[in-house]
């Protein structure tokens, strides 16, 4: 018999990626998108799912009880990926209020909802931010059972929201798993995170603004790869693990941004070192021999392949992020979106 998945945050970026990932290898699974379509949620995300028959999607909000018990009223759930979440860390320094309500208050929300639904597997979608930040010239590295010192709003509520999910597998023996994973990127992300602002930027001619020196290093994996991830940690791990999942590509901003440039044929001359953001993590350098060992996960696509792919995706797709950076796809809201789950907010 099918089983019937339910994501959180589907409309986004990776959560639009792993419901495509689904519908296309689990055949015989159902798929609920629930989503609250705010500035980074786009109906447009689910071009690949629309109009299959194994696809719903509903309008709700993870922080608010009544739309949640909406939801688990009307299906029943055996996976639920947890994957809504306010995610860009500048937004998080300038207010972080809606970064606590969605990130901490949503996810006890949802816990509490699958837990008394008694849902078969809860894969938590937690981040490499959350341990914190490593410093210049060190060579440590991070592995799961590190300790957690976020630094910015952002990574406190999404350590939190890690704690409570590790806190329901002590006291309630419910059957959650931790995916901390590095920086994604790939189609259909929102063009204010790093990768699609450079590629944007480069296509409407505008520079590309590196943060401070751009010595901080990041590790870029492929958002399929991460599906991959989520999947087999849904069907093969053990309750309560905790995975973290890298794609061992760790680049300075700035190399990553030169790599962007010679892919898309411009110069240096389209960097502009602004700013640093307050705070800013130098590095996260994760390992990830648990994932490979325990479910077999590797990475399949490298840092060129994957630049190439997403360079091409942003190109041949442009009319899909013009409407976001111009703001035109804000036109939708409260029409063409589907009403809320359970009445209002
Ligand atoms: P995104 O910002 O592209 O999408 C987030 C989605 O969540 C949007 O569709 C938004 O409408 C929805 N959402 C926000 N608040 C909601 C609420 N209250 N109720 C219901 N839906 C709500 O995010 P993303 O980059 O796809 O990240 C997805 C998840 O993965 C997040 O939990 C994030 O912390 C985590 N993560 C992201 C990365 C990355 O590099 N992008 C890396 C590691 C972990
Ligand atoms: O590491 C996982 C995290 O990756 C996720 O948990 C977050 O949700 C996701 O937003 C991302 O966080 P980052 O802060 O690493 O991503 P961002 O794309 O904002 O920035 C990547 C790096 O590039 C970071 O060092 C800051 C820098 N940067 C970013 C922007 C937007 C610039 O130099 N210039 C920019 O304009």
């Amino acid at each position: 018999m099918g089983e019937r998945a339910l994501v959180t945050g589907g409309a986004g970026f990776i959560g639009s990626n792993l419901i495509a990932y689904l519908l296309r290898e689990r055949p015989d699974w159902d798929v609920v998108c629930f989503d609250k379509l705010t500035y980074a949620g786009n109906l447009a995300n689910l071009r690949l799912a629309e109009g299959n028959p194994r696809f719903t999607f509903v309008r709700g909000d993870v922080a608010s009880s009544e739309n949640v018990h909406a939801l688990f009223a009307e299906h029943s759930f055996t996976f639920v990926f947890h994957l809504a979440a306010e995610t860009h860390v500048d937004r998080s320094i300038q207010d972080a209020a809606p970064f606590v309500r969605t990130n901490l208050v949503g996810t006890a929300v949802l816990l509490e909802a699958a837990r008394a639904a008694g849902v078969a597997r809860f894969v938590h979608m937690s981040t490499d931010e959350v341990y914190g930040s490593i410093p210049a010239g060190s060579d440590e590295s991070f592995d799961e059972s590190s300790p957690l010192r976020p630094r910015n709003p952002y990574s406190a509520t999404k350590a939190g929201a890690d704690l409570l999910c590790q806190s329901y597998v002590t006291t309630f023996e419910m059957p959650v798993t931790i995916a901390r994973p590095t920086n994604n990127y790939g189609s259909y992300q929102f063009p204010e995170k790093f990768l699609p602002l450079m590629i944007t930027n480069l296509i409407e001619g505008r520079p590309i603004p590196i943060y401070g020196s751009g010595e901080n290093l990041r590790d870029w994996l492929y958002v399929e790869d991460t599906c991959r991830a989520l999947l087999m940690m849904a069907e093969k791990a053990e309750p309560g693990a905790i995975y973290n999942v890298a794609a061992d590509e760790l680049i300075p901003n700035i190399e990553l941004a030169r790599r962007v440039l010679s892919l898309m044929g411009q110069g240096p001359e389209m960097l502009r070192h602004v700013k640093d953001r307050p705070g800013h993590d130098f590095c996260y350098r994760l390992n990830a021999q648990r994932i490979r060992e325990e479910l077999g996960f590797t990475p399949s696509v490298g840092l060129d392949e994957g630049l190439s792919r997403v360079v091409a995706w942003y190109r041949e797709n442009e009319s899909w992020w013009r409407e976001i950076k111009t703001g035109e796809y804000v036109k939708y809201f409260g029409r063409q979106y589907p009403e809320i789950a359970g009445g209002s907010q």
